[in-house]
């Protein structure tokens, strides 16, 4: 191409993608450069201000290490995970609504039906239980559960430089569906901060919490897999979610209860989940 000029510009790009062969690569160069052409036409940043944004995506991509991706904490702050998510986890009945997995999840140890997974923690004790079903009403057996949460601390063992395994556990549904795990009442909490999403969000006069909530992810065979978390009622930050998460039906109010175990009192969950058949 000659003579590149604003008016050219984008057909011009566009033009050099004519031999790609994979079409859906063609079609997502082909928009991420219209729409990256459309913002430089309507908000004509300086010199300095392109290098400002180049600059923070140096430092994001300088942040990722095997225990770290900023990249994807940005699309989380920015929507655009819950966005993907959303658009994949389209609901057709009255199945449970996924939400974000976030970067914490990792490898569970095995636990059995009631087992406590907060064994390095000091925090309200929690009881929380439920019954996975189909969009049918039917309890499903064997179904593979796994949760994870942060500490009272508001940390993941994850971010701790410990490596001590911990409010994590992987259990299966009983023969009528049910599961129940001990742990701690989360609290919110704080995404990663000491770094350039961290910058970023400062910068734009966000904050950067999350509401309390535990992670869980669902899978049995035949079923759409389920990543989701259950969110509790009251918490301050459910209406400003940092990483816009938060659906209304997967908040659960936490009640009084006592521990099974030795009658002691603790918190209770109920968080009943509904999965979908594969098609
Ligand atoms: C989380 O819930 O673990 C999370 C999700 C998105 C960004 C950071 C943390
Ligand atoms: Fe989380």
């Amino acid at each position: 191409m000659r003579d590149f000029n604003e008016n050219n510009a984008t057909e011009g790009v566009l033009k050099s993608f004519e031999s790609i062969q994979n079409e859906r690569i063609k079609q997502l160069m082909g928009s991420i450069v219209k729409h990256m052409h459309e913002v430089v036409k309507e908000t004509e940043p300086t010199f300095e201000e392109w290098l400002k944004a180049i600059e923070f995506l140096t430092k994001t991509g300088q942040k990722c290490d095997d225990r770290r991706q900023e990249f994807i904490l940005f699309s989380d702050v920015m929507g655009v995970s819950m966005l993907i998510d959303t658009i994949n986890n389209r609901k057709h009945h009255n199945e449970t609504e996924s939400t974000v997995l976030g970067p914490f999840h990792a490898p569970a140890p095995e636990i059995e039906l009631g087992d406590n997974i907060a064994n390095n923690v000091k925090g309200e004790k929690c009881i929380v239980k439920g019954r996975v079903k189909d969009v049918k009403g039917n309890n499903l057996p064997d179904v593979s559960v796994d949760v994870w949460q942060s500490g009272p601390d508001g940390l993941y063992d994850v971010q701790k430089e410990n490596n001590v395994v911990d409010l994590r556990g992987r259990m299966k549904t009983d023969e009528n569906g049910n599961y129940f795990f001990k742990t701690v009442k989360p609290q919110f909490y704080p995404v990663p901060t000491d770094g350039p999403v961290g910058e970023i969000l400062n910068f734009l006069g966000r904050h950067p919490f999350r509401p309390a909530h535990i992670h869980f992810m669902v899978k049995a065979k035949g079923f759409v897999d389920l990543t989701t978390h259950v969110f509790i009622d009251g918490d301050p930050y459910l209406d400003s979610d940092t990483v816009f998460a938060v659906k209304e039906s997967l908040i659960r109010t936490l009640c009084e209860s006592k521990d099974p175990d030795d009658g002691s009192p603790c918190k209770e969950l109920t968080f009943n989940i509904i999965l979908e058949e594969e098609n």
